[in-house]
C-alpha cells in the first residue's frame, strides 16, 4: 500500500453528484490557471464543506494523457493514455477531456457550489465539455431500475483496488479512472420481461440478488465484468449516478471506475462491447449507448499540493535541494513524495 495521501476515490456513493469534463486552452496561461489550482484545491473543498458537516463534500480531480503533458511533462504516470475506442459488436467512444471533476456530496447544492467556485476560479482557461448532475434513484438504482454498486469492494479492499502502490513508486498514491456516459433506450428496455432484464443484469430486480450460476447467461453484464488474472478477481470501484433530462427523452447512467491500472476497466470494456469469447457481447448494450469515453489519472493529494509554477522560487527550491529530482526537459520538477508520512 502506498505511503502517498490518496485523492478520496473510495467515498461511497453519495446521494448527489456532479461530473465535470473540461478542455483546457492552448494558451501558456491557462496551464498556469490549472497549476494554480491544483494546491488551492482541498481549501475550496473545505470552505463550501464546512457549510455542512454531515454533507460529505468531496472532489476528484483528474488529468488525461495530453493535459498532463502540458502540464507536468515528464516524469508521467506509466499506464496514462488517451482512452482507446472499441469497436466491437457495439461502438464505446474516445471523446476529449484534460480535466476531470468529480465532485461528491449528500446534497446538490454542497456540489453545485464547489463546481462554481472551481469553474469561476479557472475562468476562460477552461472550457466545460461535459456537465452531468447524477442524482440517487430510491435504493441505489440505475434508470434501468436495479441496484447499483452492490458488490463494489470497499474499505481496505476499495483502495487496494484503486491506489497505486511500488508497481508505480513515482506516482503511488494515485489512481486511473474511466467515465463513461451512457443513454438507455428505456422504451426498449422496458419492453423486456423482467426476467430478460435479469439475465442481462445477472441478479433479481426488485431483491437484488445475485442470479445462480445455473441460471446466469455467459453473456450477463456481471459475468462478463468479472475478470481475474492468476485466479485472483481484479476489483474496480465504481460510482456510477443516474441523470437525465425528462423535456429531451434522456434517461442515462454515468459510468465512472476507478483503479490501480487502466487495464482492468479496459478488459472489462472489451468483454462488454467485443464479447468472450468474441460475440458473447453484453446484452445492456443492445439498450444503452455510450455517448463518451475519457481515461484520467488522478495522481495523489500529495502531487497536487506540491504542483508549483515551472521557474516558481519553490519549485526552484525543491529542484536545488533535491538534484535527482528535477527535471532537465522544464518540467515541474516535483519531488517524490513517497517516503512522506500517510494521512489516513
Ligand atoms: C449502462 C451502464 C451500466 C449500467 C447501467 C451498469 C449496471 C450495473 C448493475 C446493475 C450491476 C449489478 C450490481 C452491482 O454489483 O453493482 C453492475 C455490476 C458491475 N458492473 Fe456495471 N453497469 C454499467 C456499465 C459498466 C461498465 C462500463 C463497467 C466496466 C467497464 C461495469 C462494471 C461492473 C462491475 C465490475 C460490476 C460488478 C460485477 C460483480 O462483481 O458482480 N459496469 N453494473
Amino acid at each position: 500500500m502506498s505511503s502517498a495521501t490518496h485523492q478520496p476515490v473510495d467515498t461511497p456513493l453519495t446521494p448527489a453528484a456532479m461530473f465535470l469534463v473540461l478542455t483546457i486552452r492552448p494558451e501558456p496561461e491557462a496551464l498556469d490557471a490549472v497549476r494554480a489550482l491544483c494546491p488551492d484545491l482541498p481549501g475550496l473543498v473545505r470552505s463550501v464543506g464546512f457549510r455542512d458537516l454531515d454533507g460529505r463534500l468531496s472532489c476528484i480531480l483528474g488529468f488525461g494523457s495530453e493535459a498532463w503533458d502540458r502540464l507536468f511533462g515528464s516524469p508521467r504516470p506509466k499506464d496514462l493514455h488517451p482512452f482507446q475506442e472499441i469497436q466491437g459488436v457495439h461502438h464505446a467512444v474516445s471523446t476529449p477531456g484534460d480535466l476531470l471533476l468529480h465532485i461528491r456530496a449528500t446534497r446538490m447544492d454542497l456540489c453545485f457550489e464547489l463546481a462554481t467556485q472551481v469553474i469561476s476560479r479557472l475562468g476562460d482557461a477552461v472550457t466545460v465539455v461535459d456537465e452531468t448532475h447524477g442524482f440517487r434513484y430510491f435504493d441505489a438504482r440505475d434508470l434501468v431500475g436495479f441496484v447499483d454498486g452492490t458488490e463494489n469492494p470497499d474499505g481496505p479492499a476499495a483502495l487496494a483496488a484503486t491506489v497505486i502502490g511500488a508497481e508505480d513508486d513515482e506516482f503511488s498514491g494515485g489512481s486511473y479512472v474511466i467515465v463513461q456516459k451512457y443513454l438507455h433506450d428505456l422504451a426498449g428496455w422496458n419492453a423486456l420481461p423482467v426476467e430478460m432484464q435479469e439475465r442481462i443484469i445477472g441478479r433479481t430486480k426488485q431483491t437484488n440478488i445475485e442470479l445462480a450460476d445455473d441460471v446466469k447467461p455467459s453473456w450477463a453484464h456481471n459475468a462478463l465484468t468479472v475478470i481475474e488474472e492468476d485466479g485472483e478477481e481484479l476489483d474496480i470501484v465504481r460510482s456510477n449516478m443516474p441523470f437525465g433530462d425528462v423535456g429531451k427523452g434522456e434517461f442515462g447512467t454515468y459510468f465512472i471506475g476507478y483503479a490501480k491500472s487502466p487495464s482492468r476497466i479496459e478488459q472489462m470494456l472489451e468483454n462488454m462491447f467485443v464479447g468472450r469469447p468474441p460475440g458473447n457481447y453484453d446484452r445492456l448494450l443492445d439498450f444503452s449507448r455510450a455517448t463518451t469515453g475519457s481515461l484520467f489519472f488522478v495522481p495523489s493529494a500529495d502531487f497536487l499540493d506540491a504542483v508549483t509554477q515551472p521557474g516558481a522560487p519553490q519549485a526552484q527550491a525543491s529542484a536545488e535541494t533535491s538534484p535527482s529530482d528535477s527535471a532537465p526537459d522544464g518540467s515541474l520538477g516535483i519531488g517524490s513524495l513517497k517516503g512522506e508520512p500517510s494521512h489516513e
